[in-house]
């Protein structure tokens, strides 16, 4: 039998499952490849979180099926932890649902919400799953270009064709920004919030590096905006404010009908979170403000280390405000090779894996993302690589 499934074909191999074929080749011959490509933090998750698992895990009572939806004290803590941080109202019981991290929530969001030929407006580029979870969904994407930075992106917002034909039904954001570190300050949201109200579509904003800032810029919620719950809900990520990516866990608030609407969904597909991960993710919320910069000084340090290493290898890049990458243009004299075979070559000559820009979209082609997941030793040997290789 041949069979055929015609969505699957939909969804290209990752660009990144090449470079990490290289990757695991170049391994097997014995080479040391510094792994700058996946966003996969490093840094263990922060003891009183995995002292607390390890209680609620040897609770008989916690090896139940839990609620899909999360238990009420998780949900409790998420609105207490945005009315801390963000002076935001979210109630609890109507505005709050945890997730098995934010693309678990993201995905089944984008599911819940559309219909087949539905349009959405998503970055180019951007993180694979804010423009597959449409595709997933047999939705129409409208590429909205982000590279130029906020001005630019809220300016082809504005210019796009909001005729009845192309009415979207949602606009995905994700502010700072993988993989292009573009960062927006408020007044960016009221804007997109008062265009979606006029235009009548739904706001996800996936705030994944919420703290993940630095020099003292602080990264805003959507929902800080007056009215934004009217048409926006915004997602959140444990994996990288708290070191937690393996646990999968994140949470999804603000617009009350988006939030039944992917409870409804959730209840269909699970049965909630593994209750000794839901009660140690409130110790998380509740008790562990304190290890947050303890974990950005780490990757502000690995940052400015990469950033001075690459210029003195002649390339020059910027200093992202927000998240945990760094995006640098393709040096002029690789540029004609585009993001793939660029980075093939920097896994050749210089012993560093990074992730293609293509990989995010086709205008991430001629950039490459690196991700600040090895430690300053090592990102020391990422630049004596890739300085050999520039200026071979
Ligand atoms: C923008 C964005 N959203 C979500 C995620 C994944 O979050 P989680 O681990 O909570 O699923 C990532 C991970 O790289 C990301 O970059």
């Amino acid at each position: 039998m041949d069979y055929r499934f015609p969505l699957i074909e939909k969804l290209p191999p990752y660009v990144f499952a090449v470079i990490n074929h290289l990757k695991m080749e170049a391994r097997h011959r014995g080479e040391d490849i510094i792994d700058l490509g996946m966003g996969n933090p490093d840094l263990p998750t922060p003891d009183p979180i995995v002292d607390k698992l390890i209680e609620a895990a040897r609770n008989p009572k916690n090896h139940r099926y839990s609620a899909s939806r999360g238990i009420p004290n998780l949900r409790v803590e998420i609105s207490r932890w945005y009315a801390r941080r963000y002076n935001v109202e979210i109630d609890p019981e109507t505005e709050a649902i945890a997730t098995m991290g934010a693309k678990e929530g993201f995905s089944h969001l984008v599911m819940a919400l559309v219909e087949p030929g539905d349009k959405v407006i998503v970055p180019d580029p951007s993180y694979p799953i804010h423009s597959f979870a449409a595709t997933i969904a047999s939705c129409e994407l409208i590429k909205l270009p982000i590279i130029e930075g906020p001005e630019a992106t809220m300016d082809a917002l504005r210019r796009l064709d909001y005729s009845r034909l192309q009415q979207p039904k949602l606009l995905v954001l994700s502010f700072p920004h993988n993989p292009t570190t573009v960062c927006v300050e408020k007044e960016f949201f009221e804007e997109a919030v008062a265009i979606a109200r006029e235009r009548g579509y739904l706001i996800i904003h996936d705030l994944a590096y919420a703290d993940l800032t630095f020099d003292g810029y602080q990264a805003p919620s959507i929902l800080q905006v007056k009215g934004a719950k009217d048409v926006a809900v915004e997602m959140f990520s444990m994996s990288k404010s708290y070191s937690m990516a393996g646990w999968r866990m994140g949470f999804c608030v603000g617009n009350r009908q988006a939030v039944a609407a992917l409870t409804r969904i959730k209840s269909y597909l699970d049965y909630g979170m593994f209750q000794p991960i839901q009660i140690a993710g409130i110790i998380a919320l509740r008790d562990c403000d304190h290890v947050v910069p303890e974990i950005v000084e780490v990757y502000r340090k690995r940052r400015d280390m990469l950033i001075k290493g690459l210029k003195s290898a002649g390339w020059d890049v910027p200093s992202p405000k927000g998240t945990m990458f760094v995006w640098a243009k393709v040096p002029d004299q690789f540029a004609k090779l585009g993001s793939l075979e660029f980075a093939k070559l920097l896994i050749k000559n210089a012993g560093v894996a990074v992730s293609p820009g293509v990989g995010f979209g086709e205008r991430g082609d001629g950039y490459v993302r690196f991700a600040l997941v090895e430690n300053e030793q090592r990102i020391a040997q990422a630049i004596r690589g890739i300085k050999m290789f520039l200026n071979d």
